[in-house]
């Protein structure tokens, strides 16, 4: 969603900060912005076009200075306007027309007492030029700035005010070679150049890219301070605080698209590394490896939450969500314990009877969707405390907040629709079937390394399931044409249908539905002609013959079949059906082959559309706001 990048350097920082938000493009905007202090004055340019449109703006303009602040703008509060484009100014309470700015700010998530902070500086003369909740933080800040406190001061006080979650970058005119920054709720990272005393904030280290990778993560209640040569970090108590500079390595390699056209093809073809860098050291599966928070609940680890929990309540979006839908699978027939599967934003608003010893699972690429985090909290609320997450942002709030945490290794995901962010959770919660089965009393020794031999051999099974490419480009130049598709699976194979739906309909805009195919005949089949295509999941598993049975219903209706199928089913092509086969049974890790073709077929049908693959419309990277 909104993408903040901050500096003060020794340069004229406009490019640096332009290339910034370019990096963040892929979290989703409809606007974006930059201000400099430049001369003792502020001056922005903001635009509701692409961040390479503000770029040549800023060129046109003449844009310079060594201090500034820049963002991108996805709407929440108010429409996707120029006036509701941050960089927003305050021009003091007795703004006539003619004064010059006194404060900027841009800023990340939501104010929720925006209403009563708008009526109160409005009394005081502040006069409103947007429609955003953002606004009144500018405002406020400017009331709060004076003799009594200085801009790092004025932008704490502020914060204090402040309801919902919130990350601000802040200049002000009267104090050039200063940025302030603050969180609470929203991430913010502070950067240090590698041999020189340029700094900078941003809202992703990935936003810094190419320009430092010494990177200090601050905290909730940080107020960050920052001149050339010093970056002073306070806490929550208003203490100084010193904030680990780590050295994060492979942003450059994450932005750099290699021989691939989009980030989505590059991220696909990521996925035999990703897997195995998520197993790399995993020669047990020891309950220690789900101990990467910092926050393990007193007096009980992995192993005894393991023991002890009575079932699993999985609690997830979109994607996520449906890697939770597999691992249900998993979970009950593996290792034996009682799941459900909610999708977050259903969980936090609605009454369930809580369960203390149930284990509280949460899925996340990104470690920041609000829903998910609400619906953390709010199992927190009702007292169930063992709380683990599957999270791919070891910095993410959801590691922070969750007792136990297991770190998927996909690297950064830049494309909007989620690929080896996908598989490598459905490694992760594969192991984690493995590691309850065994504190449980289900898997012996034997098992689990024959398991574990498998998960071992899965980077080179992907790779011959990506060399079905070509063939997937076939069906994806018939599927360009079409405008509604249906995808169908069973038993664990249902969610996988789920996603391959999801990435076609987000990417390519062609509407598609999954459903689980027993379903088939209580409704969606009257939607079923000629015209519609009809892709089939069909792994060689128990089920395999009530799905060919569901084929028939298909076909007997002039419906043309997809089908991936495994190498050893006796599926053939003929007339209205298509078929690909898959080269290997997978057995239980099947649902991680058989994804790799949806997210293929989906990424080419998008290209034959020409749609924006990375970005596509209306969509965000990363949720974090309701
Ligand atoms: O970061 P998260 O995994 O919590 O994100 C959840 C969903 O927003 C995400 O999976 C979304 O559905 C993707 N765009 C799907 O490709």
């Amino acid at each position: 969603m909104c993408g903040i990048v901050g500096a003060v350097s020794t340069r004229n920082i406009v490019p640096l900060l332009v290339q910034g938000l370019q990096r963040l493009e892929y979290r989703g905007y409809d606007s974006c912005g930059v201000a400099v202090h430049v001369a003792g004055a502020l001056r922005r340019v903001r635009g509701i076009a692409r961040v390479a449109d503000l770029a040549a703006q800023c060129e046109r303009e003449g844009l310079a200075g060594l201090t500034g602040i820049a963002h991108t703008r996805w709407a929440t509060h108010g429409a996707p306007a120029m006036d509701n484009a941050h960089p927003h100014f305050s021009f003091g309470p007795q703004f006539d027309g003619r004064l010059l700015a006194r404060v900027t700010l841009v800023h990340n998530g939501i104010v929720e007492n925006h209403e009563e902070l708008r009526a109160e500086l409005q009394a005081r003369g502040y006069r409103f030029a947007s429609q955003t909740d953002t606004e009144v933080i500018v405002h406020l800040i400017d009331s709060l700035y004076g003799s009594e406190a200085d801009l790092a001061q004025a932008v704490r006080a502020a914060m204090q005010r402040l309801r919902g979650s919130s990350a601000i970058a802040v200049l002000h005119q009267d104090e050039p070679g200063r940025l302030v920054g603050a969180r609470q709720g929203m991430p913010l990272v502070l950067g240090l150049s590698m041999d020189g005393q340029d700094r900078f904030l941003a809202s992703d280290a990935l936003a810094l890219a190419g320009v430092t990778d010494r990177i200090a993560y601050l905290e909730d209640g940080d107020v960050a301070d920052l001149r050339l040569g010093q970056a002073e970090v306070a806490d929550a108590r208003g203490e100084r605080a010193e904030r680990p500079v780590r050295t994060v390595r492979a942003l450059g390699g994450a932005v750099d698209l290699g021989p691939y056209r989009h980030y989505m093809q590059k991220e696909i073809f990521e996925q035999p590394q990703a897997i195995a860098d998520t197993l790399e050291g995993v020669e047990t599966v020891a309950s220690e490896l789900f101990e990467a928070a910092r926050n393990p609940a007193p007096g009980e680890g992995a192993a005894a939450t393991f023991t002890l929990a009575r079932q699993v309540l999985i609690l997830a979006c979109g994607t996520s969500y449906y890697a939770g839908c597999v691992a249900k699978y998993w979970l009950e027939s593996i290792a034996k314990i009682p799941t459900q599967v909610e999708i977050a934003s259903e969980y936090r608003y609605r009454d369930s009877v809580p369960d203390p010893d149930t284990l509280v699972l949460t899925i996340t690429q990104s470690g920041e969707t609000a829903d998910t985090l609400a619906a953390l909290r709010h199992a927190q609320s009702l007292g169930m405390r063992r709380t683990l997450t599957v999270c791919n942002v070891a910095t993410s709030a959801m590691v922070r907040e969750s007792s136990l945490a297991y770190l998927t290794r996909a690297g950064v995901e830049i494309g909007v629709a989620s690929t080896k962010a996908f598989t490598t959770q459905l490694a992760g919660l594969f192991l984690l079937t493995l590691a309850l089965a065994r504190a449980r009393g289900h898997l012996d020794g034997l098992k689990q390394a024959a398991y574990l031999k498998t998960m071992r051999h899965l980077p080179a099974a992907l790779h011959a399931v990506l060399a079905l490419e070509p063939q997937i480009i076939g069906w994806a130049e018939q599927f360009a044409a079409k405008e509604n598709a249906l995808f169908l699976g069973r038993g664990m194979h249902y969610p996988v249908a789920l996603e391959g739906a999801l990435k076609l309909k987000e990417i390519s805009y062609i509407h598609a539905e999954a459903y689980a195919a027993g379903e088939l005949k209580h409704g969606p089949l009257a939607l079923v002609t000629s015209a519609m295509p009809v892709v089939i999941v069909a792994p060689n598993d128990a089920l395999l013959e009530k799905l060919k049975s569901n084929m028939q219903e298909v076909r007997a209706r002039g419906g043309v079949l997809y089908a991936l199928a495994d190498a050893d089913t006796r599926i053939e092509s003929g007339a209205g059906l298509h078929v690909i086969r898959m080269p290997e049974n997978y057995g239980p890790l099947s649902p991680i082959l058989h994804t790799v073709p949806l997210q293929l077929l989906a990424y080419h049908t998008a290209v034959a559309r020409g749609t924006d693959v990375d970005k596509p419309r209306n969509l965000a990277k990363s949720v974090t706001v309701e």
